[in-house]
């Protein structure tokens, strides 16, 4: 979906839509996100469980996935996108950050910004001054 001039309160808004298709019968901990990519495009993705706990995919992951199969012809070694913003949401009222897994996946798109929720309202996270500082990326190789 193409949007412009998305705001936070939106993109938190349609994480929690995403939340609501969450498959997470093991923790029934769901969680939603979205994507803000720098062509506008906003991306959601839910978790995903099985039964061999081991292969669960958080929603953060699945997120990326979907961004990189909706992002059209390119070159295997471009993405042709990198991610303004990722909101995410799990508990009401409370703060769900990714893990860290997910914080180097959304590290190699060059993911600036982490949009969470707590008890107050929206929290604004700069990604690689506070959520991953002191990354290995694409370009340390
Ligand atoms: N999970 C996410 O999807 N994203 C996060 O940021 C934290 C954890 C999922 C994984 C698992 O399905 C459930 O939440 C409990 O850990």
């Amino acid at each position: 979906m193409a949007t412009s001039a998305v705001t936070d309160a939106q993109l938190i808004q349609q994480a929690r839509n995403a939340q609501a298709r969450a498959y997470a019968p093991y923790s029934k901990f769901p969680v939603g996100s979205v994507l803000l990519l720098d062509n506008g495009h906003v991306v959601p993705g839910c978790n995903l469980e099985n039964a061999s706990y081991g292969l669960s995919m958080c929603a953060e992951r699945n997120a990326v996935a979907g961004a990189i199969v909706g992002s059209g012809p390119r070159g295997v070694a471009d993405a042709g996108f990198t991610i303004e913003a990722v909101a995410i949401v799990g508990k009401p009222g409370e703060p769900c950050f990714p893990c860290g897994a997910c914080r180097q996946v959304l590290r190699e798109f060059g993911c600036k910004r982490v949009i969470v929720e707590d008890e107050e309202g929206l929290r604004s996270f700069k990604f690689s001054e506070e959520l991953l500082p002191y990354s290995f990326g694409p370009e340390s190789l």
